[in-house]
């Protein structure tokens, strides 16, 4: 019998909506809605959507997830990831659903020399990360049964992300400069969802709450960068992809300074998953071990 009668999915043409709109049928029927059928940035079309499908879960990995660009539209930002949740969670509160909804390891500055937990102090550096903590806490404010988790670096075989951003700049560079100074877990977003699900399988009232939720072991943004061409030129020749610019001897570390963005971002992006595994016993791939299953979905666009 499946665990929900009905799910309420938003964001679906993104990274992690995309593949929980396959993973989360396993559990129940899937509304699945992109924006033109539910546009977070008008609560009255939140409110009016939730009351007519009436779901006993809602997830909800839509989010605004332009990190620079949110340092000049807050506004919308904080719409999309601070009210809309907010309203999600009140409308699930009133019919007595549960409620899935994704933060960021950019909820934390980054100065903590390990990897950080649940319970550390959070202190956002962008508009990005605060709009986001205050999504998280609207929905704790609500007092619905909930699972928020908080995963980072997130990319995967389709979408706009740091893997296919590196493939075209190789593609068309002879050498690129990637920092160096920043570290965290590349998560992809299949992983992200078949993690949900088995949480959600195992899942009851008693164990809502804030978990972290990445791919095991870290690298720098430099050091993923050197895999994806790594893992690209073992399957270059067997997949006919043309041959890369740049080689993996031509990835140069590069520092935060040398590249500066309008949101400052944490240093340290570690994120301990003890919790997940404690609570669910899931514990997640290696991030190199879920980078060659992404890069084997991979199709050259050049
Ligand atoms: N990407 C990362 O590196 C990263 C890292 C840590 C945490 N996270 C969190 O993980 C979750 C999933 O991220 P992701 O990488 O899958 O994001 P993504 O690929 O950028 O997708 C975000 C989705 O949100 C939708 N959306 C944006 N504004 C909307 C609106 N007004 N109404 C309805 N939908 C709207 C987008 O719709 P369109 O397709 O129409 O644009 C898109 O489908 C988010 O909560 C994010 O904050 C992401």
């Amino acid at each position: 019998m499946a665990k929900f009668q009905n799910i309420l999915l938003t964001g679906i043409n993104g990274q992690v909506g995309y593949e929980l709109q396959l993973s989360l049928a396993s559990l129940g029927k899937v509304h699945a809605l992109d924006r033109s059928q539910l546009d977070l940035s008008n609560p009255d079309n939140i409110r009016q959507v939730v009351q007519s499908i009436k779901p006993d879960l809602i997830v909800n990995p839509a989010a605004y997830t332009a990190v620079d660009k949110a340092e000049v539209e807050p506004d919308l930002a904080n719409a999309i990831n601070a009210i809309a949740p907010q309203i999600l969670a009140e409308e699930a509160a009133k019919l007595g659903a549960a409620m899935v909804h994704y933060s960021t390891d950019y909820v934390y500055d980054g100065t903590k020399p390990t990897p950080y937990m649940e319970t550390d102090v959070t202190n956002p550096l962008s508009v990005y990360g605060k709009t986001k903590l205050a999504g998280e806490a609207a929905i704790r404010a609500a007092a619905l049964p909930h699972l928020i988790l908080r995963t980072s670096w997130v990319y995967g075989a389709r979408g706009k992300n740091f893997m296919n951003t590196i493939l075209r700049l190789a593609s068309e560079r002879e050498s690129l400069g990637i920092v160096a100074d920043q570290f965290g877990a590349p998560t992809s977003s299949r992983v992200i969802a078949e993690a949900t699900v088995s949480a959600l399988a195992s899942w009851t009232k008693d164990k809502s709450g804030t978990y972290h939720l990445t791919c095991g072991c870290v690298t720098s943004w430099h050091g993923f960068a050197q895999a994806i061409i790594e893992e690209y030129e073992l399957l270059r020749e067997l997949r006919h992809w043309p041959v890369l610019k740049a080689s993996v001897e031509n990835i140069f570390p590069i520092t935060t300074a040398d590249y500066p963005t309008p949101a400052a971002r944490p240093a340290n992006s570690k994120l301990n998953c003890d919790k997940l595994s404690s609570t669910f016993g899931l514990v997640l791939p290696e991030w190199r071990v879920a980078l060659k299953q992404v890069m084997a979905e991979h199709l050259f666009k050049g």
